[in-house]
């Protein structure tokens, strides 16, 4: 088939489904002790049973100018407490590379912000498609009770940086809520 070696691309299709996804490309696990400093609280009980949080599903795409990576990632439900269950988020290393992502399952939040200090939270869930532009650093919450599943693409070169969003947070954390969700200023 493809791959990730530098053979030449072919166009291929790959296949998913609710018992498995087979990408042909890297599989990403973060557990809850990989992954816990994000969170405002820790949890004695998620540290002892260290629970998958979320997972990333790659396409077999050589991380280079040209081509499109491509993925799902599966964000479980769950909190912290009271906080949801997210994921690390990151601003891309080549800042000026945009990012989509479509909605397969369950419902969340795209918390985006810019180093220029906006900050924006967009919905995703079935039917929806989110547009984050460049410059902006993206992170998903689950703010449902079902597996949160999407599917993302961007420019295969765009590299992750997870250090600015380690040192500087996001500006808005997310609650689960008497009455809904709760934005609670970091
Ligand atoms: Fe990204």
């Amino acid at each position: 088939m493809i791959s990730k070696e530098g053979k030449d691309m072919k166009p291929f299709v790959v296949n998913f489904s609710d018992i498995g996804i087979d990408f042909k490309g890297n599989h990403i696990v973060r557990k809850y002790n990989d992954i816990k400093h994000i969170f405002k609280t820790t949890d004695p009980t998620l540290e002892r049973e260290n629970p998958v949080i979320y997972e990333v599903f790659e396409g077999p795409i050589q991380e280079k100018e040209g081509e499109l990576m491509f993925l799902i990632t599966i964000l479980y439900p769950g909190t912290v407490n009271g906080e949801f269950f997210m994921t690390k988020g990151h601003y891309h290393t080549v800042e000026n590379t945009a990012e989509v992502y479509l909605g397969l399952r369950g419902k969340g939040l795209i918390l985006c912000q810019t180093k220029k200090g906006e900050f924006e939270a967009v919905e995703i869930g079935p039917n929806k498609v989110v547009y984050i532009p460049p410059f902006w650093a993206h992170r998903t919450v689950n703010i449902s009770d079902e597996p949160l599943i999407f599917f993302a693409v961007y420019p295969a070169h765009a590299g992750h940086d997870y250090e600015t969003v380690e040192k500087e947070g996001f500006k808005k954390r997310i609650f689960r809520g008497d009455n809904g969700i709760l934005f609670v200023e970091q």
